[in-house]
């Protein structure tokens, strides 16, 4: 009997200390001849076996616990049954600081430090999958570590427009490089025993009224533009949790809408994970029930009266809605408990802040950096040959991965522009720093900066946006694409002062027509993350060769971009409706189409070496899936090592419906030592030549004859070749 007793309180005390699993614990109770140990807690049994036998055990009550939340970012937990409470967290560049559990405020935890990656887009602007994977792969460790289940991200909604607050979270304007992208994320971080959670499904482009604003798109443009990144989410990279977003789609708001979530989402795409709904983003109880949502999360903190709360449980109760619904949202909760090993012994413990994430981060930044002029080769730089280096501007100083709102996060610590170009010039050079500008700034801060760029051998400018509400922020849209707080005339006189002036930017696309051909160097540097500061003096300084190239285009002013065409009604909107009048034109679609010439093409992106593009031959696959396989050769013609960015196009010579001018549709990044040659494969299915046909109300790859387009840019078209499709 003592023996007995000494067993239980053994395991409820390692249970507590997290030390071991439940079904541990329930094997080491067994011994005392207690229940065999049941299904679900066999780890060794298929997630479908289990699910249904724990569905089995659960009340009615127990069940409706599990789609809503308990606090901020948990569900409860079920402990007669071992289920532990499940903490979600932000978010796309790291694991965010835990806040609440009953505010918005900070928790007040002074164990809640992450490791800060750069921000989506400038994971995008790698075009690298693999390194996607690692950065996911490291966020799912931390989050491990900090004890979550599901990680809101990544964001994949596309940039219909440069003034979206969040584009910067997001993975630029290409539907197809966003997919890659978000696919290689999600299955680095869903190695590790965390479910992602792409979001936010659908057509969440803007800020303004973000909430409630209706979306209106057609079919096309839905089908072609804004669902293939969610769709390869689940696909390519299996993610088992989909985040509804806040506004409305066809008059139905995102996270209770039929068309989106149960026909398109769950029917079509197979998805068999779950849905929840961004925070506050269920409207009706009635609604979120038939519509497709799992899990109701929120901003309230009477839980109890969540639409997925009392208000389900009494409908279910009175018949009012059926349980055979309650039971799918239930199960699909339970999916992602057992993918995510919730219950099992063994689960991925994970790691914080290692060399390796360190190395991820500052990686991420270097490759994403995007080298946009460089007249007569003013880069790289090299530190024996200055006296004296000038660095300009509050964002050399600022520290940029707290900010943004929700996907900001509490870094461990983070390395600004001027600490970076301090640790990498060492002490033979005289680094000064002038701030420059300031939000509320003095008058002699211009004429202090420009005193400064004068005394200097070069200058060294980091300015751009920031994460304040207006800028790169959640919850706002930019009033316009121009730089704050007089930059451009800042710029302008400091380039006067001193012609040796390189600008780097931070955050997203701004309109640069004040300065740009005076200037004759400029990198574009995101939000890059904790190490920041290190990559970008490595960029700067030659240790590495830029190779980050453009996901979303950069035009000249904002009335060039689609969505400025057509008018309020198709941006911001109107009587609370956005159209999205602008259809498939979105981004590189639209420049190319209308013949507008932008400032930077989307893919575009400079190196300290040059590449020469030769050789294309287009070779039909054995493979079933892919019928061409696009093959060319890349050398290195320059004197350094670097990386190369194909980008394969497709334009359709005789369409039967309208088609963008060219279609991106694969690319390749090589590594190539200055003189090196390699061959480059891309393989393409059928469904590379393939449009949405809404009459037929499916895709269609019709016979014809298509150009293949091979480049360095969506507008430096290097090769290109004919390639006739036949029909099936
Ligand atoms: C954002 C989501 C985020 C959630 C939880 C919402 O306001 O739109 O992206 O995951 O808050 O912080």
């Amino acid at each position: 009997m003592l023996f007995v007793f000494i067993l239980m309180a053994m395991r409820v005390h390692l249970l507590r200390a997290g030390v071991i699993s439940f079904a541990l614990a329930w094997s080491t109770a067994s011994i005392t001849g207690a229940e065999k140990q049941p299904i679900y807690l066999d780890a060794s049994q298929p997630i479908e076996t289990r699910v249904n036998d724990l569905l089995s055990r659960l009340t009615l009550e127990e069940k409706i616990s599990l789609i809503h939340a308990d606090s901020k970012f948990t569900t409860a937990a079920i402990p007669r049954l071992g289920l532990p409470r499940r903490w979600l967290d932000d978010g796309p560049h790291g694991v965010r600081e835990d806040i609440g559990p009953d505010t918005w405020a900070s928790a007040g935890r002074t164990d809640d430090f992450a490791t800060a990656m750069p921000v989506g887009i400038c994971l995008a602007a790698t075009w690298d999958p693999e390194l996607g994977y690692r950065e996911g792969e490291a966020i799912g460790q931390e989050a491990r570590a900090r004890h979550k289940d599901i990680m809101l991200g990544p964001g994949v909604n596309i940039l219909r427009t440069p003034l979206c607050g969040r584009n910067f979270e997001y993975l630029g304007e290409d539907p197809f490089l966003s997919g890659v992208m978000c696919s290689g994320y999600i299955r680095g971080e869903q190695s590790q025993d965390i479910s992602s959670c792409v979001k936010h499904f659908a057509l969440n482009n803007e800020e303004h009224d973000r909430m409630n604003i209706n979306v209106e798109a057609d079919e096309r443009a839905l089908r072609e533009i804004f669902l293939p990144a969610f769709k390869a989410a689940v696909k390519q990279g299996g993610v088992w949790c989909v985040m509804g977003a806040y506004n409305q789609f066809r008059g139905q708001h995102c996270c209770e809408n039929d068309y989106l979530l149960n026909q398109i989402l769950k029917d079509e795409c197979g998805f068999n994970g779950l849905v929840m709904s961004d925070w506050a983003g269920a409207h009706d109880t009635r609604e979120c029930a038939l519509n497709g949502l799992d899990l109701e999360m929120g901003t309230e903190t009477n839980y109890n009266d969540f639409y997925f709360a009392q208000p389900y449980l009494e409908l279910l109760k009175k018949g009012e809605l059926p349980m055979a619904g309650l039971d799918d949202k239930v199960r699909r909760n339970l999916r992602v408990m057992f993918a995510t090993h919730v219950v099992d012994a063994g689960r991925k413990t994970g790691s914080l802040n290692t060399a390796a994430h360190q190395a991820v981060s500052r990686q991420v930044a270097e490759k994403g950096m995007v080298l946009l002029k460089n007249e007569g080769n003013l880069l790289p730089l090299d530190a024996a040959k200055f006296k004296t280096i000038a660095v300009i501007g509050e964002n050399a100083t600022r520290l940029n991965t707290h900010g943004g709102d929700s996907s900001g996060i509490k870094a461990f610590y983070e390395i600004n522009p001027l600490n970076g170009i301090l640790n990498r010039v060492g002490k033979n050079v005289n680094v000064i720093y002038s701030e420059g500008y300031r939000k509320d700034g003095s008058a002699d801060l211009a004429e202090r900066a420009v005193a400064a760029a004068k005394s200097a051998d070069v200058v060294i400018y980091v300015g751009g946006l920031n994460h304040d509400k207006g800028f790169d922020c959640e919850g706002a849209d930019r009033k316009d694409m121009k730089l704050p707080y007089g930059q451009d005339e800042l710029i302008q006189k400091i380039v006067v002062a001193n012609p040796k002036t390189i600008v780097v930017l931070e955050g997203t696309m701004v309109e640069m027509d004040a300065w740009l051909d005076q200037v004759p160097a400029l990198l574009q540097a995101w939000y890059p993350g904790m190490e920041g500061g290190n990559a970008l003096a490595r960029v700067l300084f030659g240790d590495v060769n830029p190779s980050g190239k453009l996901p979303a285009t950069f035009p000249k002013k904002l009335s060039d971009t689609p969505a400025a065409t057509f008018g309020a009604s198709a941006y911001p909107g109107t009587k609370g409706t956005v159209t999205y009048a602008e259809g498939l034109l979105v981004g590189y679609r639209w420049y190319d189409t209308k013949n507008i010439e932008p400032q930077f093409p989307f893919g575009f992106g400079l190196s300290y070496t040059t590449f020469k593009y030769s050789n294309l031959k287009l070779i039909p696959a054995e493979g079933t899936n892919e019928i061409v396989t696009a093959q060319f050769e890349i050398e290195n013609t320059g004197q350094r090592a670097g990386a190369e960015v194909a980008e394969l196009y497709v334009h359709e010579n005789h369409p039967q419906l309208m088609r963008p001018e060219k279609e991106l549709r694969g690319f390749k990044k090589v590594i190539l030592q200055p003189g090196e040659k390699q061959t480059v494969s891309i393989p393409l299915k059928r469904s590379a030549f393939a449009y949405y046909n809404p009459a037929q109300k499916s895709w269609v790859a019709q016979p014809d004859v298509f150009e293949i387009l091979v480049g360095s840019s969506s507008r430096d078209i290097r090769l290109h070749d004919d390639f006739n499709l036949a029909r099936k």
